[in-house]
């Protein structure tokens, strides 16, 4: 990790509360059970009470996928679907976002996808920073246990969570960015695109960047 990251990562840590770090071997990742580690850390934070979201909690929606994923897709929070069965993209922008990564021939199930935060704000508005900031060590941990090779980050919000920044989706996207030191995708969110699709022809161009990038990992 470049020095430039890391002080960017213990700025988050710092903004969210965390002072301290204790990094022990017992407690890194065993790189052959991220899987149940993930599983272990969303059961432990299911009853999560960091800041008012809890409220309107159903089920805390930690995130799903291939623990070894390349690919990290990042959206903004769970809707009304995802509330009721603790998984991320599972209503109508989840199944826009499925024909997005079939038509660049991604499987769901080889990537990792997550939220910026983790439970439902009400009524879908926006999540506020302190809510953000509250779930950002969670987001933080998870791409340290998965180490994705690239991420995409879908919609303003979470653009602008990830990024720290203050600019406009189309400044953002089409960009190189970095975070924690891998490389950011910038693009729509999926239900930006139910709403409006003008915005699918951008968006596809992000997506081909993005499977280019993807592919020649392989
Ligand atoms: N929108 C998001 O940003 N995340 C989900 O999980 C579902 C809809």
């Amino acid at each position: 990790m470049s020095r430039r990251a890391l002080l960017q990562y213990l700025e988050l840590l710092n903004q969210s509360g965390i002072r301290q770090l204790f990094i022990t071997p017992s407690q890194m990742p065993d790189p052959d059970d991220k899987g149940a580690l993930l599983d272990s850390l969303a059961q432990q934070y299911a009853d999560c009470q960091k800041c008012p979201l809890s409220t309107g909690r159903i089920k805390l929606v930690y995130g799903e996928g291939n623990p070894d994923a390349r690919l990290m897709l990042i959206g903004e929070g769970p809707g009304d679907n995802e509330n009721q069965t603790g998984r991320p993209f599972v209503g109508a922008a989840g199944q826009l976002l499925d024909k997005m990564l079939a038509a660049i021939q991604i499987k769901r199930a080889e990537i990792y996808i997550t939220n910026i935060v983790k439970c439902r704000p009400p009524g879908n508005r926006n999540p506020s920073n302190e809510e953000r900031l509250a779930c950002m060590p969670y987001l933080v941990e998870q791409i340290n246990i998965i180490r994705p090779r690239i991420i995409l980050v879908m919609g303003l919000v979470a653009a602008q969570s990830i990024l720290g920044s203050t600019e406009t989706l189309s400044n953002l996207r089409q960009r190189q960015h970095s975070f924690m030191g891998i490389p950011v995708f910038v693009s729509y969110h999926p239900a930006a695109l139910l709403r409006n699709p003008n915005w699918k022809r951008p968006a596809w161009e992000d997506l081909q960047a993005l499977q280019k990038v993807y592919e020649s990992m392989i």
